[in-house]
């Protein structure tokens, strides 16, 4: 039997495809991994053709990352429970609202001793309370050790090699290692940090800050106010870290899944277009033709998150120590007018 680690990528869209590169360049290259990478892919009709012979036959993901190569050792496999047999690394990148129908139809198929990594930007509760998309993973996995990799990594700019830097968060120093080498490429420099809540936190909640920031590129505001936005929302990013985890490290806002994601998401990225088409329109536009008309299939991930994060703060009543992300919610969910976005001072006074 070898003891090689094997990888399984569960997911294929934007990211997935992009990270995937990534994998399949040092699967090639370290002896300790398997050559070939499997690659889940949820299949798709483009053109009466499965997407999962397209990517086969010609190397591409040509419905989530366009015109972009991967390499010839990722496998694209329809089939779940095939794709994950075996592995002992598991690496999660889907839209998290997706996970709960996939993850069972892995049947224990993985290799007894397998850990799992997620990419995967979210947030989920239970009991009212925020719930890491990486505990969510464990708890549907019997428990399995799940890592996180977090960081300033818009898909289409990292597929293109362009310069980054990324952070893997870790409750064991030895897999945050072997994760390292999984990702770790001359043109995505990773790190790893032994804070798994801080550095997941990071990845979910800057989406929400994004939507903050294109509600001030839509309303046609200065670089002063959106800087203000991205300074506040950092703040409450940390904020919120500290009320519902205990332990968190500071540093880990200074890593790349910290400051530098935030900055990126504010200035590139999905969300941030939508939030500025949804302010460009007063707020008349639904949100889900507006991730229809721009996203082709890709997800929204802010304003979902946005309306997790306002249940988990009026569970804990908490709400006034964080008047953007309310703002954020109540314009995005309850009418209220795009110009607010810097009116603080009544979310404060009621709450
Ligand atoms: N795109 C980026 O730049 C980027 C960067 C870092 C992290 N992320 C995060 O990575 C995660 C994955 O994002 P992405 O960009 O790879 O996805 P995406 O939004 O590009 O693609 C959607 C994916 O969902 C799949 N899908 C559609 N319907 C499905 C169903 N019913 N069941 C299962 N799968 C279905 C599609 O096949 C596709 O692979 C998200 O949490 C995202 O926030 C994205």
């Amino acid at each position: 039997m070898s003891t090689k680690e094997k990888i399984a990528i569960i997911g294929s869209g934007n990211w997935g495809s992009a990270i995937a590169r990534i994998i399949g360049f040092n699967a090639a290259r370290h002896d300790s991994i398997e050559t070939d990478v499997h690659m889940w892919v949820f299949e798709e009709q483009i053109d009466g053709k499965n997407l999962s012979e397209i990517i086969n036959e010609t190397h591409e993901n040509v419905k989530y990352l366009k015109g972009v190569k991967l390499p010839t050792n990722v496998i694209a496999e329809p089939d779940l429970a095939k794709a994950v047999t075996g592995a002992t690394l598991l690496v999660f990148v889907m839209p998290h609202q997706f996970l709960p129908r996939t993850v069972p139809n892995m049947k224990n198929m993985y290799a007894p001793n397998a850990r799992g990594i997620s990419l995967i930007k979210g947030i989920e509760f239970e009991h009212s309370k925020p719930m890491l998309i990486s505990e969510l993973i464990s708890k549907t996995m019997n428990g399995m050790d799940i890592s996180v990799l977090m960081g300033a990594n818009v898909a289409n700019e990292v597929a293109l090699d362009q310069f980054c830097e990324s952070t893997v968060g870790t409750y064991v120093p030895a897999n945050g290692e072997v994760w390292k080498k999984v990702f770790d490429w001359e043109t995505f420099r990773v790190s790893v940090v032994n804070d798994v809540p801080g550095v997941e936190l990071c990845g979910a909640l800057k989406n929400v800050v994004a939507i903050g920031a294109g509600f001030c590129d839509g309303l046609e505001f200065g670089g002063n106010t959106k800087a203000a936005i991205i300074r506040i929302g950092l703040e409450e990013m940390m904020r919120f870290v500290e009320h519902f985890y205990e332990k968190v490290n500071p540093g880990t806002f200074f890593e790349s899944c910290g400051v530098a994601d935030l900055i990126t998401t504010c200035f590139g990225g999905r969300n941030r277009k939508c939030a500025e088409i949804f302010a460009k329109s007063k707020g008349a536009k639904p949100w889900d033709e507006i991730e229809k008309e721009q996203l082709d299939g890709q997800k929204l991930q802010g304003t979902i998150t946005a309306k997790d994060v306002m249940t988990c703060l009026k569970a804990a009543d908490v709400v006034g120590k964080f008047p953007l992300f309310a703002k954020i919610y109540m314009i995005s969910f309850e009418g209220e007018p795009v110009e607010d976005i810097v009116k603080f001072a009544d979310v404060i006074a009621k709450h």
